[in-house]
């Protein structure tokens, strides 16, 4: 990180009885970065970003968000600070435009809440109910909410959960634009491919801790992992034919899917059309922030799967 840090969190812990949710959590996020806490379900992203927020209190370590205390000086905090809602916290039979307007006035220096609703997209939804939106209609509503104080930092949890793959590119590219307007960003996401695509920077958590925390491509060239050559079978494979070409160093097969680790593209080809082999989508695959998971961690469990909490 380079340059003035807005948010530093110094040995974070919160244990819910037994349970350690976050367990000693340090980070440091610049001005005008995105940020990005990822990691599987349960892992401690929420909780430690409410602590950063000033929503829970931690049992250990310290938090400033420009440079304040979110404690003590939640009052002054709140009017620079965005922070998207949890869906529960709205009230049911409330209408866009209102929510927008009530938001506005809890706000000294509120954006133009109608100006805002186009930009994000939802110009026409005005007059709706909240709980007539989509599903990527309402996160972009929480969007709109967290910027009508034309916040400094800007803090989103699983913003693109429940989105089609259209609605979570729509959501990477607003989570862009507000970064490019001058916010500081900080999210957090179960999906690996979204933090390695928007973050300058990312923290894996598991189990209550930074396991690593860099710039994905950092990360992913640190782990020094080779692409792979992917392909469908359709028939059988005998694959210890292509576990002694040059350079492959593993072959693995998950149902009709095999994935040859090392080697090249050419190689594998030749070998499979030399031995018969009817195979289907065949392509190379680049090592990525899900293998650097997976190494570090030895499980899977950062795949979409379950509800974020
Ligand atoms: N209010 C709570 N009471 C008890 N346990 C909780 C509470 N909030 C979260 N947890 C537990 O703490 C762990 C971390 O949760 P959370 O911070 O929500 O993780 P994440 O956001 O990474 O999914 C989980 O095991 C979760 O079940
Ligand atoms: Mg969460």
């Amino acid at each position: 990180m380079n340059g003035e840090a807005v948010v530093v969190a110094d040995g974070l812990a919160k244990r819910y009885g037994d349970l350690a949710a976050v367990d000693g959590i340090s980070f440091q996020v610049g001005r005008g970065e995105i940020f990005g806490m990822v990691g599987p379900n349960g892992a401690g992203k929420t909780t430690t970003v409410e602590c950063v927020e000033g929503l829970r209190r931690p049992d250990a370590g310290r938090v400033t968000v420009l440079g304040l205390d979110p404690w003590r000086d939640a009052q002054a905090l709140r009017e620079r600070m965005g922070v998207q809602l949890q869906t529960a916290s709205l009230p049911q039979r409330i209408k866009v435009g209102e929510a927008v307007g009530l938001f506005a006035s809890f706000y000294r220096q509120a954006a133009d809440g109608n100006a805002l609703l186009a930009r994000l997209g939802l110009g026409n939804t005005r007059k709706a109910y909240v709980s007539q939106l989509s599903g990527g209609q309402r996160q972009r509503l929480f969007v709109a909410l967290a910027l009508i104080n034309r916040p400094e930092v800007v803090f989103l949890d699983e913003l693109t959960t429940g989105l089609d793959p259209q609605g979570r590119r729509a959501t990477w590219d607003l989570v862009r634009e507000i970064r490019a307007e001058g916010a500081t960003v900080v999210l957090t996401t179960h999906f690996m491919d979204e933090a390695e695509r928007l973050c300058d920077r990312v923290a894996i958590v598991d189990h209550g801790r930074i396991i690593a925390l860099d710039a994905p491509a950092t990360l992913v060239r640190r782990l020094g992992a080779e692409a792979r050559v992917v392909f469908d079978l359709d028939g059988d494979l005998n694959a210890a034919t292509l576990g002694v070409l040059d350079g492959v160093r593993r072959v693995e097969r998950e149902g009709e899917r095999v994935v040859v680790c090392g080697g090249s593209l050419a190689a594998v080809v030749n070998t499979l059309e030399a031995d018969g082999v009817r195979f289907r989508n065949l392509r190379t695959e680049q090592p990525n922030l899900e293998d650097v998971f997976l190494a570090l961690t030895g499980h899977r469990d950062a795949r979409e799967s379950g509800n974020p909490l």
